[in-house]
């Protein structure tokens, strides 16, 4: 199904249709990897998938053909949920080659648009720059350009001329001449072809060069002595070309997409300090005025509100925070949420399904796990709450433990309102707590206690006087 799409160039308004193929098959050797390049991540993602985000800003899913091959079934089912297809490249014979596998999925679109699959920073914006680009010029090849300080590796522009938008050829770095590696426009990978032209000539690749592949660059020579326009455009952010070849480069990827967020977050009014430290999601979202200290992670669907302060060393991946809420150093949380004016930590971890209530507190070396702790009680420090309903106005005392599991099953417990737990009491569940009961230190509760009542399960103390004095007495004479 074609995709009718119109484009936003200056001076064009007839429609055109337009697929999308993204190169994808790649073993990636210079990874020196078991996994395929293209899952390979940055920014938290799969490259291939931010590759496809971008292109799903241009045209949806179903007009995006992703080539596969190297493990390809592994990379199928990485990005199938994005709803693209796929087409397999059984031999990875080179980016023409790739192209051709397409041939048939793109036969009945007009125009057309190349993308790798290993260079994720390239923005929605850019695609559709491209193809206006490429649109108004009438071209039958448009090549995405960079200007890098460091071209080494990339492909290189010949144009016809300094001014021209007009391009003779692109040489591969490996092909290039002294006077050509000094050539700083690189070829990004990037493509808009007219359907027609590509389809007429994609078969006259050959594979004479170093890696003896077929080379979709080869194709703006050709296309120009067949008498078609190919044409360059500069990106303009140049990053948006890098590659991730080599996990060095994967490094530098990452790099810039986490500063590009942390610079994000601290225009909309985030302080973060030492920004290169934090490692921040792209889907992250932080409220005007919250502190983020070095070294901390928000990952995933994570959201913090206002006015807050992270401290350093935290992990938070897919946590809902409230406004002004304080994590303290060196927490751990998944799948959780904390309401408002709540303090974790330090060393807290929050396992999936915790829910810290309204001003309550969790404090040091306490694990929490499917449960919620309701408003303004706490649990300070050494605790595990595991499988439990806690109240308002709770007060959990040190090393207290819900003993959840039998072996076999997990129980629940439930404390209600305004119970108070002494420290170091193991409650047995399935176990209930009424209202505002007490459970005396060290207490080991295997049966309901009834609201407002005191419960003590621990042996009664005994007290030998004297015994101290007659034991060393007998160490004496025994010495003698
Ligand atoms: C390619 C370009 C180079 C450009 C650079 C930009 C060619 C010959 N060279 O080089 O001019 O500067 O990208 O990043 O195209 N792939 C397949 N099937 C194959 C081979 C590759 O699907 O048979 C995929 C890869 O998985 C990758 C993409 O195509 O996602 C690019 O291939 P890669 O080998 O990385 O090309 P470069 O050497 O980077
Ligand atoms: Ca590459």
């Amino acid at each position: 199904m074609a995709n009718k799409q119109t484009s936003s160039a200056p001076g064009h308004s007839s429609e055109t249709s337009l697929a999308v193929v993204i190169m994808a098959a790649g073993k990636g050797t210079r990874l020196k990897s078991k996994h395929p390049k293209v899952l390979h991540e940055a920014g938290g993602k799969p490259l291939l998938a931010h590759v496809i985000a971008a292109a799903q800003r241009t045209v949806s899913g179903r007009d995006i053909y992703v080539v596969i091959g190297h493990e390809a079934e592994r990379v199928r089912e990485a990005v199938s949920a994005t709803g693209v297809n796929f087409i397999v490249q059984h031999e990875q014979r080179g980016t023409g080659h790739a192209v051709m596998m397409a041939r048939d999925a793109i036969a009945g679109y007009d125009q057309v648009i190349v993308l790798s699959g290993d260079a994720p920073r390239i923005s929605g914006q850019t695609i559709q720059k491209l193809l206006d680009f490429h649109v108004t010029k009438k071209a039958a090849m448009t090549i995405l350009t960079s200007v890098l300080p460091d071209p080494a590796g990339y492909g290189r522009i010949i144009r016809k001329s300094a001014k021209s938008s007009d391009v003779k050829a692109i040489v591969e770095h490996k092909a290039a001449t002294k006077a050509q590696q000094k050539v700083r426009e690189i070829n990004s990978g990037f493509y808009a072809f007219s359907v027609k032209p590509l389809l007429k000539h994609i078969s006259h690749l050959g594979t004479k060069n170093v890696h003896g592949e077929m080379y979709l660059t080869d194709l703006a020579k050709i296309l120009t002595k067949a008498g078609g326009r190919v044409v360059a455009v500069e990106a303009n952010d140049p990053y948006e070309a890098l590659g991730g070849n080599t996990r060095a480069e994967l490094a530098d990827i990452d790099r810039r997409m986490r500063m590009a967020k942390c610079e994000e977050l601290m225009a909309g009014g985030v302080t973060i300090f030492y920004p290169e430290t934090c490692v921040i999601d792209a889907g992250v979202q932080v409220g005007p005025d919250t502190v983020i200290e070095p070294f901390v992670q928000l990952l995933g669907a994570t959201s913090v509100g206002e006015n807050c302060r992270v401290r350093s060393y935290s992990v938070i991946r897919n946590t809902l925070i409230g406004d002004e809420v304080s994590i303290l150093p060196g927490c751990v949380m998944d799948d959780s949420q904390i309401h408002a004016q709540a303090t974790v930590g330090p060393y807290s971890r929050l396992r999936p399904g915790s829910e810290i209530g309204e001003g309550a507190r969790v404090g040091n070396f306490v694990e929490t796990k499917k449960m919620r702790l309701g408003k303004g009680s706490k649990a300070n420090h050494l605790t595990y709450l595991g499988d439990a309903e806690i109240g308002d106005g709770v007060n959990i005392g040190a090393g207290t433990i819900t003993c959840n599991y039998d072996g076999v099953h997990k129980h629940k417990t439930v404390i209600e309102d305004g119970v108070f737990v002494g420290s170091d009491s193991t409650l047995v569940a399935p176990i209930k707590l009424g209202k505002g009961a007490y459970i005396a230190a060290a207490s080991c509760i295997t049966n309901e206690v009834p609201a407002g009542s005191l419960a003590l399960g621990r042996a009664r103390q005994i007290v030998k006087e004297g015994w101290a004095r007659a034991k060393q007495a007998s160490h004496a004479e025994f010495k003698k």
